[in-house]
């Protein structure tokens, strides 16, 4: 059974409910990895210097979400090798942001880690950034990954039922007032467990990133936002026709239970003051493009299958799930109709990453106030 408790969404005042007042949220997708698309030169790189940079300009410019990506990769996985820790990496981000929502991608089952270790590692990021952190729940869909850590890759949907059970437990440690003790499937228990202090907003935010059912269905009980791909592939045609009937279905399936669930996307934006300017800078970009460094490892993950329908348009590899490609004013026109399929949020990203946000923040967002999309 679910153990449920009031998501922050609903609790006036949280920086949630605030960020969900903007008809459009805007995140950034940071890279706190060493992966290269492309030798074109570029400024981005995977050290916390240069994302706290970025981080602290989207706050300036009134984002509402950062998250990133963590991977488990052995020696050779990664362009230069390094890649710091999204939940360290995020959490620490809390000191040096205001406003900004601060998302922690988490393997959750890898360790196994304890309940009582990400209840209590939550709920002191929660009062450390007053109620701006929150976990964006992954499962390892890699078989390299979890051999890492010393078994076989868990089955897909067993992972989900795993991921309920240590839920429900680390929900009711940031909630319940009394010690309680649980048993049941997973490889850890829990004997008279409690915490305090208890999160400022009922619990920190939750996210999950998925695209089969059973991670849907996981969403639609525990998330907040899920975050989603195009089934279509990285064209924006392709994911303006996809996506309706994939957002609906998640908002259906959460509906079913009694819940609201968000969706946010991550694209890539390509942007230059003219069109010749733009095509340009994306065909340099592609011209250049570097074989991916982890393509090759096995992975059982539904969310990227679009990526090999060919009965779809594909992406020039850019970079993001989905590529808005264009001037100022065609990315604004990209946008507005990627609101239209229902999608509440965006989580950008850059080739370059420092001053084309910067570029976004000049030329992008004041257009994006006009069309409606941000108070
Ligand atoms: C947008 C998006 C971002 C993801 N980011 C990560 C990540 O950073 N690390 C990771 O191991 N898995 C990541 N995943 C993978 C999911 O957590 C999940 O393992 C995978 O999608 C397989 O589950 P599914 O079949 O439910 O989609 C991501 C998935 C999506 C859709």
């Amino acid at each position: 059974m679910t153990y449920e408790t009031v998501s922050p969404a609903d609790i006036p005042g949280s920086p949630l409910a605030n960020a969900l007042k903007q008809p459009l949220m805007l995140g950034v997708f940071l890279n706190l990895q060493d992966i290269r698309l492309s030798t074109f030169p570029t400024t981005s790189t995977w050290t916390f210097d240069y994302n706290a940079e970025v981080v602290r300009k989207a706050d300036d410019l009134g984002f509402e979400l950062a998250f990133s990506r963590t991977q488990w990769l052995p020696k050779g996985g990664y362009d230069g090798e390094a890649s710091l820790d999204a939940f360290v990496a995020l959490g620490a981000m809390a000191a040096i942001t205001k406003n900004i929502l601060l998302i922690s991608t988490i393997h959750v089952l890898y360790g196994p880690i304890h309940p009582l270790h990400l209840a209590k590692y939550g709920a002191t990021l929660d009062h450390i950034s007053k109620g701006r952190w929150g976990i964006n729940i992954v499962t390892g869909h890699r078989a390299v990954e979890h051999e890492m850590f010393g078994w076989d890759r868990i089955e897909h949907d067993t992972r989900y039922e795993l991921a309920s059970e240590l839920f429900d437990v680390v929900q009711r440690l940031w909630t319940d007032t009394e010690n309680f003790s649980f048993e049941g499937k997973s490889p850890w228990k829990v004997h008279n467990g409690y915490i305090t202090p208890k999160p400022l907003f009922g619990r920190p935010v939750l996210v999950n990133a998925t695209g089969s059912e059973a991670g849907i269905a996981f969403a639609a009980k525990y998330s907040d936002i899920v975050f989603i791909t195009s089934p279509g592939g990285a064209h924006i045609d392709s994911a303006l026709e996809t996506l309706p009937t994939h957002i609906a279905n998640i908002k259906a399936q959460a509906a079913r239970v009694g819940r609201t669930v968000r969706t946010v996307i991550n694209p890539v934006i390509v942007s230059r003051d003219t069109e010749r300017e733009t095509i340009e800078y994306a065909n340099a970009i592609s011209r250049n493009a570097i074989k991916g460094a982890f393509a090759g490892y096995d992975s059982d993950a539904h969310a990227w299958r679009g990526r090999g329908d060919a009965s779809h348009k594909q992406g020039l590899g850019l970079g993001g799930n989905i590529e808005i490609i264009g001037t100022p004013e065609q990315v604004v026109e990209q946008l507005v109709a990627l609101k239209k399929t229902g999608i509440d949020g965006v989580q950008l990203g850059f080739y370059d990453f420092l001053p084309e946000l910067g570029y976004f923040g000049d030329r992008i967002l004041p257009l994006l106030k006009q069309a409606g999309l941000r108070l």
